[in-house]
Parts: C-alpha cells; sequence; structure tokens
C-alpha cells in the first residue's frame, strides 16, 4: 500500500460500517486520519470502529435526518476542533426495475437518501460546492464505482449483477480497497489543485 499522508486530519465517512465506507475508513485510518464513521446501524458503525482501532469512532446516524446529522457535525466539531474530510458513501440501489416500471415511492427512497443525504452533510453537491470552495484551499470531487460486491449487491438480482460484470471491460468487480485509494489520495494535500472533478472508476469506461 501506497503512504498517503492523512495525519491529524478528521474525516467523517458516512456510510463507513462496511462495503466501500468501511474501506475508505480503513484506508483514512491507516494514513493517520481520525475517522468518525456516521452509519444507520450504529451496532456495525461501533462494532467497525473497534475493528480499525485508533482513535475511530461509530455512531448511528440516519443521514436523511438533517437536524441528527447537523447535531453530530457539531459534536464532531467541537470534540475535533475542525471537521478536514467528508466521504458520503451511505447510499442505496434502490430496485432493479425499468424507468416505467419504477413506484413512486421506491424513486422517493432512493433519492431521499442517495441525493437528500448527501446534501445535509454538505452544503451542495460537487459542483457547485466545488466552484463556492475553489479559493479556500477546500477540494470537492466525486468518483463514479464500477460495482463492487458488497452488501448493496443484496439488493440486486442475479441477472443485474451478470448484466453489470459483463459491462466491465476488465472483466471483474471494482474492489472497495481500490476506490479507498483513489479516495484517499483525493483527500490529500497531494491532490492540491483539482476540485469539482468526477474520477472514474469504471475499469474501463462501462457501458450501461
Ligand atoms: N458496491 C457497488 O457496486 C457500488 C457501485 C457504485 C456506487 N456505489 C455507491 O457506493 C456507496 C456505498 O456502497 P456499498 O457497496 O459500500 O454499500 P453497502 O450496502 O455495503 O453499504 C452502505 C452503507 O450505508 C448505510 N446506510 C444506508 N442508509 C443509510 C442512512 N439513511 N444513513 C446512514 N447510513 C446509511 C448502510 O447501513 C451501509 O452500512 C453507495 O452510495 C452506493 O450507491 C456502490
Amino acid at each position: 500500500m501506497n503512504q498517503i499522508d492523512l495525519q491529524g486530519r478528521t474525516a467523517i465517512v458516512t456510510g463507513g460500517a462496511q462495503g466501500i465506507g468501511r474501506a475508505v475508513a480503513e484506508r483514512f485510518a491507516a494514513s493517520g486520519a481520525h475517522v468518525a464513521i456516521w452509519d444507520l446501524d450504529g451496532e456495525l458503525a461501533a462494532k467497525t470502529a473497534a475493528e480499525i482501532g485508533g482513535t475511530a469512532t461509530g455512531l448511528g446516524i440516519d443521514v436523511t435526518d438533517a437536524q441528527a446529522v447537523k447535531a453530530a457535525a457539531d459534536a464532531l466539531e467541537a470534540g475535533q476542533g475542525s471537521v478536514d474530510i467528508l466521504v458520503t458513501s451511505a447510499g442505496i440501489a434502490g430496485a432493479n426495475l425499468k424507468t416505467w416500471d419504477y413506484p413512486l415511492e421506491e424513486w422517493a427512497r432512493v433519492m431521499k437518501l442517495n441525493v437528500d443525504g448527501t446534501l445535509h452533510c454538505c452544503i451542495a453537491l460537487t459542483k457547485s460546492l466545488g466552484k463556492e470552495l475553489a479559493t479556500q484551499d477546500i477540494a470537492v470531487n466525486c468518483i463514479t464505482p464500477a460495482a463492487a460486491r458488497t452488501r448493496i449487491f443484496d439488493q440486486m438480482t442475479e441477472e443485474h449483477i451478470g448484466y453489470m460484470l459483463a459491462k466491465i471491460p476488465r472483466g471483474r468487480f471494482l474492489l472497495p480497497e481500490e476506490v479507498a485509494s483513489m479516495v484517499a489520495f483525493l483527500a490529500s494535500a497531494e491532490n492540491s489543485f483539482t476540485t469539482g472533478g468526477v474520477f472514474d472508476l469504471s475499469g474501463g469506461r462501462a457501458t450501461y
């Protein structure tokens, strides 16, 4: 593993109890960061933080609850002095259906978590926040991962999983640790210039 320097940084990883978020939290901790895992599953978040060790903490937070997010952010900032890095990995796949068959309630459920939940943790999304903070030495970037075999696959049909694999030119699923490598670089001082960017992790530009 290459050394990335996140010494003394405080990082929030939403959805960090497992999957991609956990891999990022582990990599951040190995790079010297204080990691705060916020996950709907508070028990698993605490267990993961204990397994990571050091100063990592795990908290049960529903990122769709804006007030809970603000209270947790205020408490973390008061305790740590500042919050330097935010990775919003909390998310769900939603039902695997054609657009015209998609139930509106399911659409609302996915939007509430994947979009509103992200907004609650920031004040805007990557492009706008990247521009708004560009002069303040704060980088805001997003990543676009191909499919990675985590618990999120439980929400998908075998047919859909096979379809996704067939569309990845690398011929295999992405590993959470490979996401963590890119995110650790983006969150470090090594990435001193790029902001408002979208980073490809598609394994050869998947076409789905
Ligand atoms: N795994 C993939 O193939 C893949 C590919 C591209 C993008 N993504 C995205 O990456 C992110 C992480 O995916 P993953 O594979 O690690 O998923 P995962 O299901 O393994 O982990 C997601 C975590 O988010 C938490 N979570 C769910 N609802 C929450 C809420 N309301 N508040 C706080 N936490 C909540 C879950 O408890 C879980 O621990 C998701 O946003 C997903 O859409 C995943």
